[in-house]
């Protein structure tokens, strides 16, 4: 009997992560993977770098997209793709990540080719639709057949828009992913590598989120903050951000960085004194390496990790960041836990179960 044969669709750095213990899974599921790259990352240091640390499977091909307005790009993706699909061996579901512009791309070509699509970090809300990535979300999971949610709050968020089909809550790929390469970071990387400042003596920033990089005094509030801060800051900066810095000189104690690999990053995350952050994935990746977080938008689609105190949304003005980089936090409720096994091993065993 032929075995059953998944499309994966990356495109985005946090996409390459989530694929890692995925990946893995269905391999041992004995489920065959076809991997398209949509070039949304080209730069080596966010994309190639990832396959290579995480040994990932080499993409079947590459739709080389690049950059451009979220239109352009969604639709670059879908042209490019559904060509692919369309001259390639067929499959028989395509899996797509997180909230990224491959991610509805993909969905949307997916569904209308009939092909059913799965969504691994389904369910997820920030209930602020200018974010693209809400939007992306949305779509994605009304286009889905499978729906795998890392936490309870995710499967109760897509019952509330009337999806209870097809939709498992299995835990959080990104906290497997971080589990399996920790102990491999902290062996490979030490952190004086990267930094002569000491553990938990310096905070560690990354902004990417257009709110923050395409509002000029936004931007020059969040470095005049990190200024301000009585330690040293590490800031790993995404391409979009330094495009956006036009004008703006890095404080004395703001140590720009180039854009780091994966396992850099749980290097820097797990021995900073707290993190200051506009991304998803690194207010879940300080929760559960135990780093106090200051989310520097005003909302997050991570609300467990909120309890107490342990991350702090803000609009991030400078009086803000001083005021949160000082608040204190209690102790623990952990988040993202599989409810069986490991949440990649429960999508795989899902799957292998409903195509068997
Ligand atoms: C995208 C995702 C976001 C995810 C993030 C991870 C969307 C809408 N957003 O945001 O959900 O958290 O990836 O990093 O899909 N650029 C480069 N080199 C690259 C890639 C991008 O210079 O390799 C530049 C582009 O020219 C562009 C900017 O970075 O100006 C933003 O890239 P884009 O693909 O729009 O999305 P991200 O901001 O990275």
């Amino acid at each position: 009997m032929e075995s059953t044969h998944v499309c994966t669709v990356v495109g985005a750095r946090p996409q390459f992560i989530k694929s890692a213990p995925v990946s893995r899974a269905l391999e041992s599921a004995g489920i065959r993977e076809t991997v398209v790259h949509t070039g949304q990352h080209f730069d080596r240091e966010l994309s190639q770098i990832f396959f290579d640390e995480l040994g990932l499977r080499e993409p079947r091909v590459d739709l080389s997209v690049g950059s451009g307005t979220h239109a352009w790009q969604t639709a670059s993706i879908m042209m490019r793709l559904e060509d692919y699909l369309q001259g390639a061996p067929p499959c028989d579901l395509v899996l797509v990540y997180g909230d990224t512009n491959s991610t509805v791309a993909a969905a949307l070509v997916a569904a209308k080719l009939h092909i059913p699509v799965v969504h691994v970090e389904a369910g997820l809300r920030s209930f602020n639709r200018d974010m693209p990535e809400e939007i992306n979300r949305i779509v994605t999971d009304h286009l889905s057949r499978w729906l795998f949610c890392p936490t309870e709050t995710a499967v109760q968020n897509l019952a509330q828009e009337g999806i209870t089909r097809g939709a498992y809550l299995c835990g959080d790929v990104m906290l497997e992913a971080m589990r399996m390469f920790t102990e491999k970071a902290r062996a490979d990387l030490p952190l004086e590598l990267f930094t002569s400042c000491r553990p938990g003596e310096y905070a560690l920033a990354t902004v990417h989120r257009p709110a923050n990089t395409d509002n000029h005094a936004r931007l020059a509030g969040i470095f005049e903050g990190l200024g301000a801060l009585d330690c040293p800051v590490l800031m790993p900066l995404h391409p979009r951000t330094r495009d956006r810095m036009g004008g703006i000189s890095p404080p004395a104690n703001v140590m720009v960085l180039p854009p780091m690999s994966y396992l850099a990053m749980l290097t820097l995350t797990q021995h900073a004194k707290r993190i200051f952050t506009d991304s998803g994935g690194l207010q879940k990746e300080a929760f559960w390496l135990g780093v106090p977080c200051v989310t520097l938008r005003p909302e997050t689609e991570w609300p467990e990790t909120l309890s107490n105190g342990w991350n702090r949304c803000i609009n991030p003005t400078p009086a803000a960041i001083a005021s949160a980089a000082a608040e204190p936090y209690g102790p623990q409720l952990p988040f993202g836990e599989a409810p069986a096994g490991t949440a990649s091993s429960e999508i795989a065993r899902i799957l292998s179960e409903a195509l068997a």
